[in-house]
């Protein structure tokens, strides 16, 4: 099971590296748009420097912007090139499966991102993708369920036997990342507070409490 934190930001990636249990770091436009990123250079630097937190610990998805298969070549190319840990991120569009299949025969790591459906993991996967990312949330959001999507995408994956993996993304709550556990998930995605509270629990705090009045009670 890996944990990824899903952010661009460097002060959150360095606290969730700081607890050990880090995997890799995933990124999205929007969420390179709340850092002070303003140009090419800022973004390799960005890049760079998340990358060197992560250090062997695990992958970096950047994101292209491009959505032409040229210009997603040529873009995630220059990803690809930051660093050895990065993972080119294509969206799930007709260019984007073209694109992968080229990275593919490359040997260039790439995560297909805005899955919303099991056709669409299906065709990431056939084109070699290394990773998926389907949105959970964002399908709890539409009132469908995000985990029934992800139960079928592992189902289909191991029935045809790729080798894709899954990194669930969009994950709002602990209940998302439990349940993916269950499925067997290969990676989880989320925000830091989410990460936080997978540890945290009313009953582990009474008991800490307890246990160090109980000894201060005696022991000076
Ligand atoms: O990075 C992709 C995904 O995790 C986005 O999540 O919360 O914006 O739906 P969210």
């Amino acid at each position: 099971m890996k944990f990824f934190i899903d952010t661009a930001n460097l002060k959150e990636i360095n606290e969730a590296k700081s607890i050990g249990i880090l995997d890799g770091v995933t990124t999205n436009p929007s969420l390179i748009a709340k850092e002070n990123i303003y140009n090419k250079k800022d973004i390799l630097q960005h890049y760079l420097s998340i990358c060197n937190i992560v250090k062997d610990r695990g992958r970096v998805s950047a994101e292209v912007i491009n959505t032409s298969y040229d210009k997603i070549i040529k873009e995630g190319m220059y990803l690809a090139s930051i660093h050895p840990r990065i993972v080119v991120k294509i969206p799930m569009i007709l260019d984007g499966i073209k694109s992968i299949k080229y990275f593919s025969e490359k040997n260039i790591k790439t995560n297909c991102t805005l899955i919303f459906s099991v056709s669409q993991a299906i065709l990431a996967a056939k084109a070699g993708a290394t990773y998926v990312s389907p949105f959970i949330g964002r399908i709890d959001d539409i009132h469908y369920s995000g985990l029934n999507l992800i139960k079928e995408i592992q189902y289909a994956f191991d029935k045809y036997k790729f080798n894709t993996k899954i990194i669930a993304a969009s994950i709002r709550n602990t209940i998302h990342i439990l349940e993916c556990i269950k499925i067997g998930i290969f990676a989880v995605t989320s925000p830091l507070n989410i990460l936080h509270s997978l540890y945290k629990h009313p009953l582990t705090d009474i008991g800490l409490n307890k246990f160090i009045k109980d000894y201060k009670s005696k022991i000076s």
